[in-house]
Parts: structure tokens; sequence; C-alpha cells
């Protein structure tokens, strides 16, 4: 009431405004603060409601959810924007590229999701080599698929002990996706070590983010 029509319309473009920002980021992305809901079609193997969630990779917007599921057996969703490129996640035994063994998914031709798995023997491409199951990491009901422009990598580690800490990621060049038989990866476009304390859900950088502790 006696409330003047230019401010009607302000609070009007104010509330239309908010109201999409927030609709368009509850499409486009994903974090921490909001429930995970994925779609029906893509059911898991296992249940995601007690996850840990934590950012790994700030700014390329990576998110790693985590829980021990039984005794040997540790339960995982990587979470990643949508750039028309690989993502990837490495075990890695002494926080180094070489030496470890990745998980790599992207969205192939005819809109195929793929994930493979590869030992980083290497620095250079022709060094970076798809592993058999039964070699490196030992991963079960693995699952890669896209939803609301991000990518979800979803697979069981079968383990006797706490995976290692040391967690490396990368992101390909947009629109460098790997073809079969070989599948060989182009060089990351960006790539992040770090160190999870699983128990706690606290992530260190190690390298690859400038301005961060460092503890090595
Ligand atoms: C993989 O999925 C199947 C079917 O959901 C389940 O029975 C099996 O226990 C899972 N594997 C592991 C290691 O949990």
């Amino acid at each position: 009431m006696g409330t003047s029509p230019k401010y009607t319309s302000l609070f009007l473009i104010l509330r239309t405004f908010f109201f999409f920002s927030s609709y368009v980021h509850s499409q486009t992305s994903d974090s921490c603060t909001t429930p995970l809901t994925l779609q029906p079609q893509t059911p898991l193997p296992f249940d995601t409601t007690s996850l840990h969630c934590v950012t790994v990779w700030p700014s390329q917007g990576f998110i790693l959810r985590y829980v021990q599921g039984a005794p040997n057996v540790w339960n995982f969703l990587l979470s990643a924007p949508n750039t028309n490129a690989y993502i990837a996640i490495g075990f890695s035994p002494n926080g180094n590229m070489v030496g470890s063994s990745a998980l790599v998914g992207w969205i192939g031709a005819d809109a195929i999701p793929v994930l493979q798995k590869y030992y980083l023997g290497g620095q250079s491409p022709n060094l970076v080599t798809l592993e058999s199951p039964d070699q490196g990491l030992t991963i079960s009901n693995s699952s890669m698929f896209p939803q609301s422009n991000q990518l979800y990598i979803a697979f069981q580690l079968i383990t006797d002990t706490t995976p290692v800490p040391r967690l490396i990621y990368s992101v390909g060049p947009a629109g460098r996706l790997p073809s079969g038989p070989a599948y060989q990866l182009t060089q990351h476009r960006d790539q992040i070590s770090t160190l999870l304390n699983y128990a706690t859900g606290q992530n260190y950088f190690l390298s690859g983010l400038a301005n961060q502790i460092k503890l090595m």
C-alpha cells in the first residue's frame, strides 16, 4: 500500500534476477552444500546418503564424495563440470603423476560415456597406457555418466586398507577426446596433486594450485 510503482518494479526485477540466478546455479553445478540428486536412470551400486563430500580442486570444480562401504570396499563418486574434455582421478604412491593408477572418463563419439583405467608410466602420452582390470587398482561397479552439465565417475575400490591418501586429478583439453583401440590420452590441460585425510575430509594441495599450503 502506498509503495510507488518505481519501487515495485525494482523489486520485481530483483526477484526475477535472484530467481533465475539460483535456477541457473542449481542446473549447472554441483557442490558440497547442496544435496546430491542423481537421476533415477543412473542408479549407483551404493547408497549415496552418507557420503563425505570434499571440494578437492576448487578452481576446476572437482568434487569428491566417498565413504567406506564395507570392510574392504570404498565407494567413490567424482563430479566435475562437463567441458567436453576428459576428467581423471589418480591414486598415487607418492603424490607424483608417474607411477599412479587412474580412472579417466569422458563423453565420446555418439554421446557414449567412456571410462578407462590407465597406468601413468611417464609424462609423455605414449607412456600412459590402459590397465587391465587385474592390474593396478582393483575397481568394481564403475560407471561414468553426465547430468546437468556435470560429469560423474562412480566406482568401488576394493582394498583391505584405507586407500592411498595422495590423489591426483586432471582435466584434458576441450574437444581432444581419446578414441579406441589404444585410447591414448592427450596431455592434460590442468592437473593437481592432493592429500586427502579420509577420516576428517581435510584436503591439502601438494602442487598445481598457486598460493596454497605446500606440504612438501
Ligand atoms: C557391485 O554391485 C553389485 C550389484 O549392485 C553388488 O552386489 C556388489 O556387491 C557390488 N560390488 C561391491 C564390491 O560392492
